[in-house]
């Protein structure tokens, strides 16, 4: 136990995680191979999951692992439903750039995964001023499976164009539990360099100086 808390990290394995922040990409239907995702890349993707931060170390999370083809496809419908809502939200070129995006890859993918944020039914730690700070602590979770996955050359797509109520009934989920991530994972012979959405031109990469406030807004 001494021993872990004593692990610095060389500047070859500060490279190391800068790369793989940097090449983090969010893949989508049209790259996933077929090839099941074996045992060991899925415990270790959960097990990096496992071991985020939470709020007064609530863990408040609950992963579903979804290999079944006819869940997936009952899911794809509720996408289709709330793709075809989305689309009437934008107007214009917009519009027309939004149809021809690819926007998830849940039965292209070998392996989805619901993440849920399951409430404490008493105080948490941590939690008393703010109450997101567990679903928060959820999406932690989800970006280290992200960057787990990333690190074994694993596409993860994050599909959000998704009625939860629905995707909780296909799944059976309790009534207590929030879904907070609908996530399709595959092997992938293909990673951009850059976000897709900025390839595609949809939006650009905010600058340092755009974001970053020096002691107070003016
Ligand atoms: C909370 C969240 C929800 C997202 N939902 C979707 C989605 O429904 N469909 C999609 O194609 N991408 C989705 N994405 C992926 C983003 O589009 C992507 O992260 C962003 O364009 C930057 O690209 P990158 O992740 O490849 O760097 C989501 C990402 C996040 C963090």
């Amino acid at each position: 136990m001494a021993q872990e808390s004593q692990r610095f990290f060389n500047e070859n394995e500060q490279d190391v995680l800068e790369e793989i922040l940097l090449h983090r990409r969010d893949v989508r239907g049209n790259h996933f191979k077929k090839d099941s995702i074996s045992k060991e890349d899925i415990d270790r993707i959960l097990q990096a999951g496992l071991s985020a931060p939470s709020v007064g170390f609530s863990q408040p999370w609950e992963f579903v692992l979804i290999h079944d083809q006819k869940t997936k496809q009952a899911v794809k419908a509720s996408f289709q439903q709330e793709n075809e809502k989305a689309v009437h939200e934008f107007t214009d070129v917009k519009k027309q750039e939004y149809i021809k995006l690819k926007l998830e890859g849940v039965t292209e993918a070998p392996l989805n995964m619901a993440v849920f944020y399951k409430p404490k039914n008493e105080p948490v730690l941590g939690q008393t001023s703010m109450p997101n700070m567990g679903k928060y602590s959820v999406v932690c979770a989800i970006q280290n499976m992200w960057l787990m996955a990333r690190s074994l050359n694993i596409g993860m797509g994050w599909v959000s164009i998704l009625d939860p109520e629905q995707v909780k009934k296909i799944l059976n989920a309790p009534s207590e539990n929030q879904l907070i991530g609908y996530l399709c994972f595959g092997y992938t012979n293909m990673f951009y360099n850059k976000p897709e959405l900025e390839i595609k031109k949809w939006d650009y990469k905010k600058l340092q100086e755009e974001v970053v406030i020096q002691e107070k807004y003016s």
